[in-house]
């Protein structure tokens, strides 16, 4: 059986032989143009004279496309139609597209686009989230969750603190950038090739900006080299881009943005800040709360609403919440419009609760652990969130008890705190931090998929399904599960592009939910041809279906063995259809947009993360020094994949905590849109010793493709260990009972800054 096996992902040796076929090495045809955008360089003003005349005569330049030469919708926002595909007379972020150049060579592009002579009227910028909130510039009307009565209990709180939680963004930083291909046809037909999460949505978007219809466009993926949630919406800006050159030159064009234009140009995690209010008691057990979340949209709404409602729904993280209110704020910015990224607003709404219970422990002189411990959900009491939802498969409990034993996260502490008096310059920190992410779209509507499975008539197995590779491996995952209902083995079953003409009206891979949306949908196709081939043999060979058995490539009928090869032969001659699709709706879900309340998630994913951290109190920089990680992914489908996933999500994580710094200048320019100004996390940032374990004998309760669990998100939150651990290592330079002043990321800089709070602001 191939599922449950610790298989290599199925591109692992094209990926690093370089024969794995991304966009960009899909051989183009000869007449292929290569396109590059021209962007603004100013945060916010009217565009007075666009002068493109030295960028139509540049060396090898064919045409320009701008505003004017879109024949549909010049759109490519997917919720809310506010993003311009090119901005027109008013320019909102500095990066934003105001035409694109199509030239012979990809170069001749990029220099080209360069040139353009546009004079603005420049309008005041907003340009971060404090600007904003002081403004009320917001993009959609704040949302509430309420339950209790958390003013009331607040006031009569044994104890209370107020505080305030800063956050970064981060860029998805994917290998890939952004890239797509569009190969004109017939008829007034588009084929794109998009590196992007939602085929479904890039075809809708092509199809609105060429004027035409869904049908006559295909898009087409067969993986992403990385996307993180960086290509579920903002994949459509190039795409459309290059579909419109391609409608204008009736020439096939490939639009690719180096990495600097992909850093200016799309959209990031959104940074938020927090203010809280919270009663506690003397155990640090939380009474009442409130919180006022506040993100950084950007100019346009994009998946902004989601996001922010994740984040609305995720202050709990695994914690009881008597009386609490929850504000959340989506700010209108003149920056870049903000978009998903792997935990989408979850982790940054369960920072802001971290860093709440960090204080109570603070203020009460008590471990961060036991008062983690004791907000911890109950098992048959203090289970409902204060959306409504009961927490039903809770084992966080199970999960913290055991990575507390085998990390001895206690004795550890002692022994960490008898170091630190004994070094003056280098202290180090240590904590345990729990995650409990909702599994399921936050919107409902996107929770189904569809999947097409072909059998040939020599026994192979042609899989098709709405999910995207981005290098999670998903797909390896339903090829496992299609394997396993054939009875075939894994190498009789190939797994081709994602394709909107093959399998239609696709969600975004994305939420986590990949494999549990389209493993289920491919289950069902294969396991309708299954049953179809049992009818024909049960028929034929006067044996009750039951008698039918398909294992290992072997198909049994009663005492007959038969390869599944044969069978099938012998069911094409008999005119049995050989493919099916299949489809899913996740069941159970609900929400009650007026109420704010519902059963918005499937289920739950839990973890726990212990992290080790040694800063240096001279120049502030941090070393993760160990990590103990404990994670549950249900009965996992390859636990090889999940491990990768959960290595690399906390890495990810560590990497928006610690050093990922976006940073913007005055006038609103992106100033590191580099490698060289932006720091994600090396190999060498990976800790000595780490102890990554998936949860044991884990099976999750709700009926999920083979008891599975989701894994693509909820490691990452796992990082939020790390960033305490600073906190620790922080406190214990600073004399006992101080304040912790260090907003995220705790790059060098900040940790300096929190451990010297009283020095001269340098970095300001
Ligand atoms: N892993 C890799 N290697 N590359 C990625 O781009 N994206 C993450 C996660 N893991 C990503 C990844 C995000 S944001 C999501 S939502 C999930 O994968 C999506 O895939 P899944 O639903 O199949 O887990
Ligand atoms: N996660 C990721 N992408 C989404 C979601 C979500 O919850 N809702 C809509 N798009
Ligand atoms: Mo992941 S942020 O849901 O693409």
């Amino acid at each position: 059986m191939s599922v449950g096996r610790a298989l290599p992902h199925d591109s692992a040796e094209l990926h690093v032989s370089g024969e794995a076929l991304y966009c960009d090495d899909i051989p183009a045809p000869a007449s292929t143009l290569h396109a590059a955008f021209g962007i603004s360089t100013i945060a916010h003003g009217r565009v007075r004279d666009l002068d493109l005349s030295l960028v139509a005569n540049a060396p090898g330049v064919v045409t320009i496309a701008t505003p004017a030469d879109i024949p549909g919708e010049n759109n490519y926002g997917s919720v809310v139609h506010d993003d311009p595909i090119f901005a027109e007379a008013l320019v909102q972020y500095a990066g934003q597209p105001l035409f694109a150049v199509a030239a012979t060579t990809y170069r001749a592009a990029r220099k080209a686009a360069s040139l353009a002579r546009v004079q603005y009227e420049e309008l005041p910028a907003i340009l971060d989230v404090r600007s904003a909130l002081a403004a009320e510039s917001y993009l959609m009307p704040s949302e509430r969750i309420v339950r209790g009565k958390p003013h009331e209990v607040l006031a009569t709180a044994p104890h209370r603190r107020r505080g305030s939680v800063t956050m970064g963004g981060q860029d998805h930083f994917y290998l890939e950038g952004q890239v797509a291909l569009a190969l004109p046809q017939e008829g007034g037909g588009m084929l794109v090739h998009s590196s992007t999460q939602h085929p479904t949505e890039v075809q809708g978007i092509v199809a609105h900006a060429l004027g035409t219809s869904a049908h006559a466009v295909s898009v087409q993926c067969r993986r992403m080299g990385g996307a993180f949630g960086g290509k579920e919406s903002q994949a459509a800006l190039i795409a459309a881009a290059a579909a419109v050159i391609a409608r204008k030159t009736a020439r096939p064009v490939k639009l690719r943005l180096d990495r600097d234009a992909d850093m200016l140009i799309t959209g990031k995690r959104h940074d938020f800040v927090a203010d809280f209010d919270v009663g506690f008691d003397e155990r640090g057990r939380i009474v009442a709360l409130t919180v006022m979340l506040a993100s950084r949209c950007g100019y346009s709404a994009d998946l902004s609403a989601a996001v922010n409602g994740r984040a609305l729904t995720h202050v709990d993280n695994a914690y009881f919440l008597e009386h609490v209110e929850v504000i959340s704020h989506r700010c209108k910015t003149h920056t870049v419009s903000n978009t998903a990224f792997r935990g989408f607003g979850g982790p940054q709404a369960m920072v802001v609760i971290e860093q709440v219970i960090d204080e109570i422990a603070r203020a009460l002189s008590l471990d961060p652990l036991d008062v983690r411990r004791a907000n911890f959900y109950g098992v048959g009491e203090r289970d409902t969130t204060y959306y409504g939802q009961k927490v039903e498969d809770n084992i966080i409990h199970d999960i913290a008890d055991r990575l507390e034993g085998t990390s001895r996260y206690r004795q550890r502490r002692k022994e960490i705190a008898e170091w630190n008096a004994a070094s003056p310059v280098i202290k180090r920190g240590i904590a345990l931090t729990p995650v409990k992410f909702g599994i399921s779209f936050t919107a409902t509507q996107f929770n189904q998929a569809g999947a097409l499975v072909n059998v040939y008539a020599d026994g192979t197995v042609l899989l098709n399904h709405g999910g995207t590779e981005m290098g999670q491996g998903l797909h390896i995952k339903v090829a496992q599960v299609v394997a396993t209902e054939l009875g075939v083995p894994l190498s009789a079953v190939r797994i081709s592009a994602t394709d909107t003409s093959k399998v239609p009206n696709t969600s975004a891979t994305a939420a986590s939910s990949g494999s549990d949306l389209n493993g289920m949908a491919a289950q069902a196709a294969a396991r309708t041809i299954r049953l179809r081939l049992v009818d024909y043999l049960s028929e034929t060979y006067h044996v009750a279906p039951g008698e039918v058995e398909f294992a290992d490539g072997v198909v049994t009928v009663g005492a007959r063995h038969m390869s599944f090869r044969e069978v099938v032969a012998a069911a094409y001659l008999s005119r049995i259809s050989l493919s099916s699709t299949g489809y899913y709706r996740t069941p159970k879900i609900f929400w009650d947009k007026a109420a704010m309340t519902g059963r918005p998630f499937f289920y739950f994913a839990y973890g726990a993360a212990v992290s080790e951290v040694a800063i240096d109190t001279l120049t502030g920089e941090t070393q993760l020094l160990r990590v103990d990680i404990l994670h549950d992914v249900g009965s996992s489908l390859n636990p090889a994949v999940d491990l990768g996933q959960v290595e690399g999500g906390f890495l990810q994580g560590v990497g928006w905590l610690t050093s990922e710094e976006l940073y913007w200048n005055a006038r609103g320019q992106m100033c590191t849109h580099a490698p060289s100004t932006y720091k994600i996390p090396a190999a060498s940032d990976w800790p000595e010793l780490a102890n990554v374990a998936l949860l044991e004998r884990a099976r999750n309760r709700e009926d999920t493709i083979y008891r599975s669990k989701a894994v693509g998100e909820p490691p990452l939150m796992l990082a939020i260990s790390t960033l305490h651990a600073i906190r620790e290592a922080c406190a214990a330079a600073l004399p006992a009972g101080s304040a912790i002043d260090l907003p995220a990321p705790a790059t060098p800089e900040t940790v300096l800054r929190a451990i010297t709070p009283l020095a001269p602001r340098v970095f300001a």
